[in-house]
């Protein structure tokens, strides 16, 4: 392998991880992502010309890699929804320092797409899932497809080994919180998948956040540990965003991720790329930085980097430490046109 850069932003943050968005389109409209009133038959979603190749993604991953990216994480809107998407997880995980590529999914095409995802060389999933109550589902995901082709879609991803299986549940207070709680920690210590319960985020600027529906990730684990005892664990590596906790009986992990109590931006490694090419330094950033056009035009490999390497060395973000109520109706980015 090429001698390895690594590049350190303004707070000596370097960047490790590659989140790549394969597009901008969803079969699902939840309410706190890509609320329908916003996101209907009207929405001008990206063409299919302006997103950026397989090629393209693979040359600028190849790239990041020899900037210190280790991990590639495939989100959305819905990867899944992106035709060939294992053609592309298999030449990510051929290149030269990625270790591993995951992805973030909704579940509905997993019961369909898990054993070929996982012979493309995919090494985990992480599930969105709200609530095991069809009626909550329904309302929080907005969606007419019955819950249980998530349900089926999780269980296959596990079958195939796409594990240890990630559920992400964002927590909406008096919608899916307290005993929606319960249900889904149950449903993960029942069949061995990890759920992270996520407080509410500010993301975009379509979702109508406000700080009282969030729900506090310390009463989540208060809620957690009156049922069952729970004790934190160290974290799998610096920088992950859930906070873990085990189970005193043994039944597994449970995490919550704390975006607005307790923010995490200190150790922020991850680096998002656009369906259409744009690097995007932070989940809460109002712009993106251009590098599909560069690359169409010609640019070469030196030059990509150099531009690559200029953003991050600049970067500055920490939106989530510096949170206050006039941040939130900033201009953002919408969080289904950069994945989680
Ligand atoms: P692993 O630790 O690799 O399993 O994954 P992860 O926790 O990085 O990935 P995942 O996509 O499942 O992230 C979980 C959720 O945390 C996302 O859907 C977002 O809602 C939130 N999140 C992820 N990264 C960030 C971040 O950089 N900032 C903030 N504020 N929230 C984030
Ligand atoms: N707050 C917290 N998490 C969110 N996600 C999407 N929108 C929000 C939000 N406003 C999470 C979803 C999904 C991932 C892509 O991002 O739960 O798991
Ligand atoms: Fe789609 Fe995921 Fe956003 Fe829900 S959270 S609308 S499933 S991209
Ligand atoms: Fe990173 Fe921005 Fe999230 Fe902070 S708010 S952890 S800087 S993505």
């Amino acid at each position: 392998m090429e001698a390895m850069n690594t590049v350190s932003d303004t707070f000596g943050r370097r960047l490790r991880d590659l989140r790549i968005s394969v597009t901008d389109r969803c079969n699902f409209r939840c309410c706190y992502c890509m609320p329908r009133d916003v996101f209907g038959a009207d929405f001008p979603f990206m063409k299919s010309s302006e997103l950026l190749t397989f090629e393209e993604i693979d040359r600028l991953t190849k790239l990041f890699a020899g900037l210190g990216v280790r991990k590639v994480r495939l989100t959305g809107g819905e990867p899944l929804l992106r035709h060939g998407i294992e053609r592309l997880v298999e030449q990510l995980i051929g290149i030269d320092g990625i270790d591993e590529v995951a992805m973030t999914t909704n579940g509905s095409l997993l019961a369909k797409k898990a054993r070929t995802l996982r012979d493309a060389g995919l090494g985990r999933v992480t599930v969105s899932l709200d609530s095991l109550d069809p009626e909550i589902f329904r309302a929080m995901s907005d969606v007419k497809l019955p819950l249980d082709r998530v349900i089926e879609g999780i269980a296959a991803a596990a079958e195939a080994g796409l594990t240890p299986v990630k559920i992400n549940t964002v927590i909406k207070r008096g919608v899916n919180d307290g005993q929606g709680i319960l249900d889904l920690a149950a449903f993960g210590r029942d069949h061995g998948y990890v759920v992270r319960f996520i407080e509410f985020m500010d993301v975009g600027a379509t979702n109508g956040w406000q700080l009282d529906e969030v729900v506090p990730a310390a009463e989540i684990v208060n809620t957690l540990n009156a049922v069952w005892p729970i004790e934190p664990l160290d974290a799998n590596y610096v920088g992950e965003v859930a906070a873990r906790y085990r189970y005193l009986d043994g039944a597994g992990e449970v995490g919550v991720i704390t975006s607005i109590t307790q923010p995490f931006c200190g150790s922020c490694t991850r680096a998002r790329l656009s369906a259409k090419g744009e690097l995007y330094t932070c989940l809460f950033a109002g712009i993106g930085h251009d590098l599909r056009g560069p690359l169409r035009d010609g640019a070469t490999d030196e030059e990509l980097l150099q531009r690559i390497t200029g953003v991050w060395k600049a970067r500055t973000d920490r939106y989530s430490s510096e949170r206050t109520t006039a941040t939130v109706g900033l201009p953002k980015v919408e969080m289904s046109y950069i994945g989680g």
